[in-house]
């Protein structure tokens, strides 16, 4: 697995999510290569569908975790991973339309959303794990 553009800045130190972060994100940067080389649309469509699965799988084992933590940001939490998933859906659908200049502007967002969402509501839960708050519901302070 290549982790291209995966750097130290985005470790949480969680080895779980970091490998699946590490693993969408290369995903992702091959999607981005793919669009560059100018591949055919039903080859878009396959990666795109496969990212998304991964992303799928990738929220539901964070959330799994989560709610076994006591994380008490779940539910906006689920709301991020739920709107990410949709818009991909919708990009999707649209690239199956034949809308394929949208391809770059798709790569571009995915990976900006993926870092602003490691570095800001998975840090927080890294934090929350960190801190020895799991499994007791205790607050914490967001975004520190
Ligand atoms: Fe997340
Ligand atoms: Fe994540």
């Amino acid at each position: 697995m290549t982790q291209s553009g995966w750097g130290d800045n985005l470790s949480l130190s969680e080895p779980q999510m970091d490998r699946e972060h590490g693993a969408l994100l290369a995903e992702a940067d091959e999607f981005s290569a793919a669009v560059d080389a100018g591949a055919s649309r039903a080859e878009l469509e396959m990666r795109l569908t496969r990212l998304i699965e991964g992303f799928q799988d990738h929220f539901d084992a964070e959330e799994i975790l989560m709610r076994s933590r006591g994380f008490p940001w779940l539910e906006p939490h689920i709301d991020e991973h739920r709107k990410l998933i949709g818009q991909m859906r919708e990009l999707r659908d649209a690239l199956g339309s034949g809308s394929i200049k949208l391809c770059d502007a798709l790569a571009l967002f995915v990976r900006m959303w993926a870092e602003q969402h490691i570095k800001g509501p998975d840090a927080s839960f890294a934090q929350f794990l960190h801190q020895g708050n799991a499994g007791s519901g205790a607050a914490m302070s967001c975004g520190q």
